[in-house]
Protein backbone atom coordinates (compact mmCIF):
# COMPACT_ATOMS: atom_id res chain seq x y z
CA UNK A 1 0.00 0.00 0.00
CA UNK A 2 1.09 3.16 -0.58
CA UNK A 3 0.09 6.66 -0.29
CA UNK A 4 0.95 10.02 -2.03
CA UNK A 5 3.76 10.64 0.18
CA UNK A 6 5.81 7.04 0.00
CA UNK A 7 5.73 6.08 -3.21
CA UNK A 8 8.17 3.66 -4.67
CA UNK A 9 8.20 5.10 -8.24
CA UNK A 10 9.68 8.46 -6.24
CA UNK A 11 12.85 6.56 -5.68
CA UNK A 12 15.89 7.71 -8.51
CA UNK A 13 16.62 4.93 -9.02
CA UNK A 14 13.43 2.84 -9.25
CA UNK A 15 12.39 0.18 -12.08
CA UNK A 16 8.60 1.60 -13.22
CA UNK A 17 8.54 -1.79 -15.37
CA UNK A 18 8.97 -3.86 -12.31
CA UNK A 19 7.01 -1.79 -9.59
CA UNK A 20 4.39 -2.47 -13.01
CA UNK A 21 5.25 -5.91 -12.45
CA UNK A 22 4.49 -5.52 -8.62
CA UNK A 23 1.10 -3.35 -9.28
CA UNK A 24 -0.52 -6.46 -11.73
CA UNK A 25 0.82 -8.87 -8.84
CA UNK A 26 -1.28 -7.13 -6.26
CA UNK A 27 -4.84 -6.35 -9.22
CA UNK A 28 -4.63 -10.42 -9.57
CA UNK A 29 -4.54 -11.21 -6.21
CA UNK A 30 -7.00 -8.46 -4.93
CA UNK A 31 -9.84 -9.29 -8.04
CA UNK A 32 -8.69 -12.82 -8.34
CA UNK A 33 -8.31 -12.32 -12.36
CA UNK A 34 -4.94 -13.22 -13.52
CA UNK A 35 -5.36 -11.62 -16.45
CA UNK A 36 -6.61 -8.99 -18.02
CA UNK A 37 -7.33 -8.45 -22.29
CA UNK A 38 -8.22 -4.58 -22.28
CA UNK A 39 -7.51 -1.70 -20.28
CA UNK A 40 -9.42 1.69 -20.17
CA UNK A 41 -8.63 4.73 -18.40
CA UNK A 42 -12.16 6.94 -17.86
CA UNK A 43 -11.70 10.60 -18.08
CA UNK A 44 -14.23 13.27 -17.07
CA UNK A 45 -17.34 12.33 -18.36
CA UNK A 46 -16.76 8.46 -19.57
CA UNK A 47 -17.28 6.88 -16.03
CA UNK A 48 -20.51 5.55 -16.26
CA UNK A 49 -18.80 3.05 -19.15
CA UNK A 50 -17.77 1.00 -16.58
CA UNK A 51 -21.42 -0.30 -15.72
CA UNK A 52 -22.36 -0.46 -19.23
CA UNK A 53 -19.66 -2.82 -20.30
CA UNK A 54 -20.48 -5.96 -18.46
CA UNK A 55 -20.03 -7.48 -15.13
CA UNK A 56 -18.17 -6.21 -12.14
CA UNK A 57 -16.60 -8.85 -10.76
CA UNK A 58 -14.21 -6.75 -8.46
CA UNK A 59 -13.48 -3.21 -7.58
CA UNK A 60 -10.46 -2.40 -5.47
CA UNK A 61 -9.45 1.24 -4.10
CA UNK A 62 -6.14 2.17 -6.10
CA UNK A 63 -4.58 3.03 -3.30
CA UNK A 64 -3.89 -0.87 -2.69
CA UNK A 65 -2.03 -1.24 -5.43
CA UNK A 66 1.49 -0.35 -5.55
CA UNK A 67 2.51 2.48 -6.88
CA UNK A 68 -0.98 4.75 -7.41
CA UNK A 69 -1.17 7.99 -5.99
CA UNK A 70 -4.75 8.99 -4.47
CA UNK A 71 -7.04 11.21 -6.45
CA UNK A 72 -6.24 14.88 -7.11
CA UNK A 73 -9.59 15.51 -8.09
CA UNK A 74 -13.16 15.57 -7.51
CA UNK A 75 -15.16 13.34 -10.66
CA UNK A 76 -11.65 11.20 -10.66
CA UNK A 77 -13.03 8.16 -8.65
CA UNK A 78 -9.67 6.37 -7.17
CA UNK A 79 -10.76 2.51 -8.28
CA UNK A 80 -9.76 0.12 -10.45
CA UNK A 81 -12.22 -2.50 -11.35
CA UNK A 82 -12.49 -5.53 -13.45
CA UNK A 83 -15.37 -6.44 -15.34
CA UNK A 84 -16.25 -9.10 -17.32
CA UNK A 85 -18.08 -8.28 -21.06
CA UNK A 86 -20.99 -10.60 -22.40
CA UNK A 87 -18.18 -11.53 -24.89
CA UNK A 88 -15.92 -13.58 -21.81
CA UNK A 89 -13.04 -10.65 -22.52
CA UNK A 90 -11.90 -9.37 -19.07
CA UNK A 91 -11.22 -5.57 -18.77
CA UNK A 92 -9.89 -3.29 -16.27
CA UNK A 93 -10.64 -0.13 -15.56
CA UNK A 94 -8.77 2.57 -14.31
CA UNK A 95 -10.76 5.54 -12.26
CA UNK A 96 -7.40 6.82 -11.30
CA UNK A 97 -5.49 9.19 -13.34
CA UNK A 98 -2.21 11.11 -12.39
CA UNK A 99 -2.50 14.26 -14.06
CA UNK A 100 1.10 15.89 -15.11
CA UNK A 101 0.06 18.87 -13.72
CA UNK A 102 0.03 17.56 -10.03
CA UNK A 103 3.63 17.52 -10.15
CA UNK A 104 4.33 14.25 -8.89
CA UNK A 105 6.66 13.55 -12.13
CA UNK A 106 5.84 11.41 -15.00
CA UNK A 107 6.15 7.65 -13.73
CA UNK A 108 3.38 8.42 -11.61
CA UNK A 109 1.31 9.64 -14.80
CA UNK A 110 2.11 6.35 -16.99
CA UNK A 111 1.57 4.28 -13.86
CA UNK A 112 -1.68 2.98 -14.68
CA UNK A 113 -0.79 2.25 -18.19
CA UNK A 114 2.35 0.22 -17.06
CA UNK A 115 0.32 -1.98 -14.69
CA UNK A 116 -2.20 -2.32 -17.16
CA UNK A 117 0.36 -3.98 -19.76
CA UNK A 118 1.85 -6.21 -17.28
CA UNK A 119 -1.88 -7.38 -16.47
CA UNK A 120 -1.74 -8.50 -19.94
CA UNK A 121 -4.08 -6.19 -21.61
CA UNK A 122 -3.35 -6.04 -25.45
CA UNK A 123 -5.61 -2.70 -26.40
CA UNK A 124 -5.51 0.46 -23.87
CA UNK A 125 -8.15 2.50 -24.47
CA UNK A 126 -7.63 6.12 -23.41
CA UNK A 127 -10.29 8.92 -23.03
CA UNK A 128 -10.47 12.34 -21.38
CA UNK A 129 -12.59 15.44 -21.52
CA UNK A 130 -11.08 17.88 -23.58
CA UNK A 131 -11.84 21.56 -25.01
CA UNK A 132 -12.88 21.48 -28.51
CA UNK A 133 -10.66 23.48 -31.58
CA UNK A 134 -12.66 22.37 -34.67
CA UNK A 135 -15.72 25.02 -34.57
CA UNK A 136 -18.09 22.83 -35.78
CA UNK A 137 -17.68 20.36 -32.86
CA UNK A 138 -20.49 20.88 -30.25
CA UNK A 139 -19.88 20.40 -26.44
CA UNK A 140 -20.65 16.82 -25.61
CA UNK A 141 -19.49 15.22 -28.77
CA UNK A 142 -17.30 12.19 -28.26
CA UNK A 143 -14.79 12.37 -31.09
CA UNK A 144 -11.79 10.27 -31.67
CA UNK A 145 -7.92 11.08 -31.04
CA UNK A 146 -6.04 10.24 -34.41
CA UNK A 147 -2.54 11.97 -33.11
CA UNK A 148 -1.01 13.77 -30.47
CA UNK A 149 0.96 17.10 -30.02
CA UNK A 150 3.05 16.61 -26.74
CA UNK A 151 3.43 19.65 -25.72
CA UNK A 152 4.85 18.86 -22.21
CA UNK A 153 8.50 18.45 -23.44
CA UNK A 154 8.68 15.90 -21.31
CA UNK A 155 8.25 11.93 -22.57
CA UNK A 156 7.79 8.70 -19.51
CA UNK A 157 10.89 7.06 -21.50
CA UNK A 158 13.78 6.59 -19.50
CA UNK A 159 17.44 6.78 -21.35
CA UNK A 160 17.60 6.05 -25.22
CA UNK A 161 14.49 4.40 -25.56
CA UNK A 162 13.89 5.30 -29.15
CA UNK A 163 10.16 4.25 -29.40
CA UNK A 164 8.26 4.24 -32.99
CA UNK A 165 4.98 6.50 -32.59
CA UNK A 166 3.73 6.21 -36.36
CA UNK A 167 0.03 4.88 -35.87
CA UNK A 168 0.15 5.78 -32.24
CA UNK A 169 -3.74 5.76 -32.14
CA UNK A 170 -4.08 2.63 -34.03
CA UNK A 171 -6.37 2.94 -37.46
CA UNK A 172 -7.76 -0.52 -37.03
CA UNK A 173 -9.12 0.30 -33.56
CA UNK A 174 -10.65 3.88 -35.15
CA UNK A 175 -12.18 1.92 -37.56
CA UNK A 176 -13.79 -0.49 -35.56
CA UNK A 177 -14.94 2.84 -33.15
CA UNK A 178 -16.40 3.91 -36.40
CA UNK A 179 -17.97 0.23 -37.67
CA UNK A 180 -20.48 1.31 -34.26
CA UNK A 181 -20.67 4.84 -35.12
CA UNK A 182 -19.93 5.91 -38.63
CA UNK A 183 -20.55 9.66 -37.27
CA UNK A 184 -17.67 9.79 -35.27
CA UNK A 185 -14.78 13.01 -36.01
CA UNK A 186 -10.80 12.85 -35.33
CA UNK A 187 -8.52 14.85 -34.74
CA UNK A 188 -4.94 15.67 -33.41
CA UNK A 189 -4.72 15.85 -29.68
CA UNK A 190 -3.06 18.26 -27.75
CA UNK A 191 -1.34 17.78 -24.38
CA UNK A 192 -0.78 21.07 -22.10
CA UNK A 193 0.73 20.68 -19.18
CA UNK A 194 -1.90 22.54 -17.37
CA UNK A 195 -3.60 22.93 -14.64
CA UNK A 196 -4.86 26.70 -16.20
CA UNK A 197 -6.69 26.55 -19.35
CA UNK A 198 -5.01 27.17 -22.32
CA UNK A 199 -4.72 31.30 -23.49
CA UNK A 200 -6.51 32.58 -27.14
CA UNK A 201 -3.21 32.42 -28.19
CA UNK A 202 -1.96 28.92 -27.21
CA UNK A 203 -4.98 27.87 -28.80
CA UNK A 204 -4.02 29.37 -31.95
CA UNK A 205 -0.44 28.19 -31.99
CA UNK A 206 -2.02 24.46 -31.05
CA UNK A 207 -4.50 24.86 -34.37
CA UNK A 208 -1.90 26.63 -36.39
CA UNK A 209 0.54 23.54 -35.36
CA UNK A 210 -1.81 21.13 -36.51
CA UNK A 211 -4.19 20.34 -32.94
CA UNK A 212 -7.80 20.12 -32.80
CA UNK A 213 -8.24 19.04 -29.52
CA UNK A 214 -6.46 20.52 -26.31
CA UNK A 215 -6.16 18.76 -23.46
CA UNK A 216 -4.33 17.82 -20.05
CA UNK A 217 -3.61 14.01 -20.06
CA UNK A 218 -3.45 11.51 -22.42
CA UNK A 219 -0.45 11.93 -24.91
CA UNK A 220 2.33 10.78 -22.41
CA UNK A 221 -0.05 7.83 -21.01
CA UNK A 222 -0.11 6.84 -25.07
CA UNK A 223 3.50 6.85 -25.31
CA UNK A 224 4.35 4.74 -22.48
CA UNK A 225 1.09 2.27 -23.51
CA UNK A 226 2.92 2.31 -27.10
CA UNK A 227 6.84 0.89 -25.11
CA UNK A 228 4.76 -1.39 -23.30
CA UNK A 229 3.40 -2.79 -26.59
CA UNK A 230 -0.18 -1.92 -26.41
CA UNK A 231 -2.21 -0.51 -29.27
CA UNK A 232 -3.82 2.32 -28.87
CA UNK A 233 -7.98 3.70 -29.16
CA UNK A 234 -8.33 7.59 -27.88
CA UNK A 235 -11.31 9.22 -27.48
CA UNK A 236 -12.21 12.85 -26.06
CA UNK A 237 -14.89 14.21 -24.96
CA UNK A 238 -15.70 17.62 -26.19
CA UNK A 239 -16.81 19.43 -22.78
CA UNK A 240 -16.26 23.08 -24.17
CA UNK A 241 -14.83 24.87 -26.98
CA UNK A 242 -11.28 25.84 -26.76
CA UNK A 243 -10.28 29.26 -24.85
CA UNK A 244 -11.14 32.15 -27.25
CA UNK A 245 -12.98 29.56 -30.08
CA UNK A 246 -15.77 29.96 -27.55
CA UNK A 247 -16.47 33.64 -26.69
CA UNK A 248 -17.09 32.79 -22.75
CA UNK A 249 -14.73 31.68 -20.08
CA UNK A 250 -13.81 28.54 -19.30
CA UNK A 251 -14.84 27.13 -15.64
CA UNK A 252 -14.41 23.43 -14.44
CA UNK A 253 -17.97 23.11 -13.31
CA UNK A 254 -18.71 23.58 -16.91
CA UNK A 255 -16.90 21.09 -18.21
CA UNK A 256 -17.37 18.71 -15.13
CA UNK A 257 -21.36 19.51 -16.28
CA UNK A 258 -20.65 18.69 -19.91
CA UNK A 259 -19.34 15.88 -18.77
CA UNK A 260 -22.47 14.41 -16.72
CA UNK A 261 -24.75 15.52 -19.40
CA UNK A 262 -23.06 13.82 -22.01
CA UNK A 263 -22.03 10.93 -19.75
CA UNK A 264 -25.16 8.44 -20.79
CA UNK A 265 -24.10 8.48 -24.63
CA UNK A 266 -21.02 8.33 -24.37
CA UNK A 267 -20.77 5.46 -22.16
CA UNK A 268 -22.97 3.80 -23.90
CA UNK A 269 -20.88 3.98 -27.11
CA UNK A 270 -18.12 3.11 -25.62
CA UNK A 271 -19.55 0.36 -24.06
CA UNK A 272 -20.54 -1.34 -27.84
CA UNK A 273 -16.95 0.12 -29.01
CA UNK A 274 -15.30 -2.18 -26.31
CA UNK A 275 -17.48 -5.21 -26.98
CA UNK A 276 -16.26 -4.82 -30.76
CA UNK A 277 -12.10 -4.76 -29.80
N1 LIG B 1 -8.38 22.78 -22.25
C1 LIG B 1 -7.64 21.88 -21.58
N2 LIG B 1 -8.18 20.87 -20.90
C2 LIG B 1 -9.51 20.76 -20.91
C3 LIG B 1 -10.33 21.67 -21.59
C4 LIG B 1 -9.73 22.74 -22.29
O1 LIG B 1 -10.38 23.58 -22.94
N3 LIG B 1 -11.62 21.26 -21.38
C5 LIG B 1 -11.56 20.14 -20.62
N4 LIG B 1 -10.29 19.83 -20.32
Amino acid sequence: MTDIHDNPLDAPDADPSAIAAEAAADIARLTGVEKHDIALTLGSGWGKAAELIGETVATIPATEVTGFSKPALEGHVGTLRSIRTPGGKNVLVIGARTHYYEGHGVRRVVHSVRTAAATGAKVMVLTNGAGGIRETWKPGQPVLISDHLNLTADSPLEGATFVDLTDLYSKRLREIARSIDPSLDEGVYTQFRGPHYETPAEVQMAKAIGGHIVGMSTALEAIAAREAGMEILGFSLITNLAAGIQQTPLSHGEVIEAGKAAEPVISALLARVVEAL
